[in-house]
């Protein structure tokens, strides 16, 4: 166990919710005095994108086999329906004179830390350079400007987090919430590359410190201190099959990626996000070095994709993607969900499904099921196991009443235990009634202490893994005509206790519900771009 480890693993003990206490966090908030959810570079060129809103003919269901989507061509027009499927917004909420966006990517207290760059080649009416995506806007802010042109002509997607953003609500917890919001913006992106017949390559070898370099956010003097953004995730978006771009190794284009941000013209400074910073959260700092990601060599794993079980959606994709949203409240009454709606909706986040092609490690997040109300099942506790190799130590790990019985041919999923679970589903997720009121709701648990032993950064990815399950799960619960709301609130030991788990070997790390969503007739829901549509 390394130093890193040992500071990763205390920072995950240290903000576990508890019965008797949650997380530390601010006593107090000012809502009136919330950070600016949409950053802003000043002294920059802006290129605005095209009106967003563009439908598209594409299916939701054809995603589950992005192969025969046509691709289209790399255009800016194109570029921008990509970037606002998956992180523009979706619409905008008014509740008397309260007024807030949502996204097509959800976000745990909708505080949206993560930020997203562009790095292009020479395209019409885009020319090389990075760029920041302001989703409010939908237009991009040139940070870098290349001398040259980029030797692949490809297009690249960074990520970062602004801890701080998140942490002056969640104080502690706020890194793992960023975590988990990385993982739903990657599944987002991957959803919108496939519907415009692109796919999206993890460009994991990368260092943090590289990403840093690339999307210059390492360029401290250019960001008010304490709101500095922290890299995380590099992606190539590929373009048909034959591309030239497709050749060049991930760490190949990275070095050339650097040397073109070496060479280029930077501009431009962060705008400040908030006036006061009244808590401090060192920690976070803490745990963000400790987990900080090394050059690596990554295997290039991949499930054998399987078929998916069938879904009675006919929506669109880009209807689909834009219409997103958490449940606040759900119908406790409503009809059971049909079996194949469940097995549906789970048979999507298996390593051989569609989504999890992007994802280049065999699964270490396996779900535990509270099923409250599906057609043709008991209610009680299953576990849906996303890699089979995990299935003795788990068996050992849990409880020994536990059947592991498994109860279907189209999935590893396994019974339990049966038995009404409502009232302790709510009460593990600190207490909220979207946890019991569900068709079902779950727990995300992780191959924990080993995964991390010689690789503390692990830990992050952990995290991106669940993320990308819970997008999974957003859109088809839509798609099945239900609605699921991310639940990262939660008493982690409680969870573990209930389940049998002891010692750090599997972790709880998020929490999920899908169910029929009841809607608060006095919140308006007003159109995501009328504001531009107005300019
Ligand atoms: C990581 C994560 C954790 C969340 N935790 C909770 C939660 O504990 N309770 C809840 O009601 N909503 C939770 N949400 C839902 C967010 O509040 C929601 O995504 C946000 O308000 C934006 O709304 P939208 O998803 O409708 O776009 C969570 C979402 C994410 C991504």
């Amino acid at each position: 166990m390394t130093k890193h480890s040992d500071t990763v693993l205390n920072y995950h003990q240290r903000t576990k919710h508890t019965l008797q206490r949650y997380a530390k966090g601010p006593e107090s908030i000012d809502w009136e005095d919330q950070p600016d959810h949409f950053r802003h570079f000043s002294g920059c060129e802006i290129v605005s994108l095209p009106l967003p809103g563009t439908e598209l003919e594409v299916l939701f269901t054809e995603l589950d086999t992005p192969e025969v989507i046509s691709v289209k061509p790399l255009t800016l027009a194109n570029i921008g329906l990509l970037l606002e499927l998956a992180f523009g917004l979706s619409a905008w909420k008014q509740y008397g004179p309260s007024r807030w966006s949502l996204r097509c990517n959800p976000s745990s207290g909708n505080l949206h830390p993560t930020e997203v760059y562009l790095i292009s080649a020479d395209l019409e009416n885009l020319k090389a350079g990075v760029y920041h995506y302001v989703s409010h806007d939908h237009a991009l802010e040139q940070r870098c400007r290349f001398s040259d042109n980029l030797p692949d002509g490809s297009l690249y997607l960074g990520f970062s987090s602004i801890h701080w953003r998140e942490a002056w609500k969640y104080g502690e917890r706020a890194f793992r919430y960023c975590q988990h919001d990385i993982g739903h913006a990657l599944g987002a992106l991957r959803y919108a590359a496939a519907t415009l017949g692109w796919r999206i390559e993890l460009m994991a070898e990368a260092a943090d410190a590289d990403i840093a370099h690339l999307l210059g956010i390492n360029r401290l003097d250019e960001f008010k201190a304490l709101e500095h953004e922290s890299p995380d995730l590099l992606c190539r978006i590929k373009i048909g099959v034959d591309s030239h771009q497709v050749n060049e190794s991930s760490s190949d284009a990275v070095d050339n990626l650097l040397a073109a941000v070496e060479a280029g013209a930077w501009a431009g400074k962060a705008d400040s996000l908030k006036a006061y910073h009244i808590y401090k959260w060192p920690v976070i700092d803490e745990v963000a070095i400790a987990a900080d990601k090394p050059r690596t060599q990554e295997d290039n794993w991949q499930a054998i994709a399987t078929k998916s079980l069938p879904t009675a959606c006919t929506q669109t994709a880009t209807s689909l993607i834009r219409q997103r949203r958490s449940a606040q409240q759900f119908d406790g009454k409503m009809a059971p969900m049909a079996k194949a709606d469940f097995y549906r909706i789970l048979a999507a986040v298996l390593p051989s499904s569609s989504t999890f092609q992007t994802w280049r490690w065999p699964a270490k997040v396996h779900l535990f099921i509270f099923v409250h109300r599906v057609e043709g099942l008991e209610s009680g506790i299953y576990a849906l196991l996303r890699n089979n190799a995990a299935l003795p130590q788990l068996k050992l790990d849990t409880l020994t009443e536990f059947t592991w019985q498994a109860i279907a041919d189209e999935l590893p999923l396994y019974h339990l235990h049966s038995g009404d679970c409502r009232q302790f589903a709510k009460g593990l997720s600190c207490h909220q009634p979207i946890a019991s009121d569900s068709a079902f709701s779950l727990g995300m648990v992780a191959e924990f202490s080993d995964t991390l032993r010689d690789a503390p950064w692990q830990y992050r990815r952990l995290f991106w893994e669940t993320g990308l399950i819970g997008q999974v799960l957003y859109l088809e619960a839509e798609a099945a005509g239900y609605r699921g709301t991310g639940i990262g609130c939660f008493f982690d030991d409680s969870v573990h206790e209930l389940l049998g788990f002891t010692g750090e070997q599997f972790q709880c790390l998020y929490h999920f519900t899908i169910g029929k969503p009841l809607d608060d007739q006095r919140i308006q829901t007003l159109p995501a771009y009328e504001h531009l549509r107005n300019n």
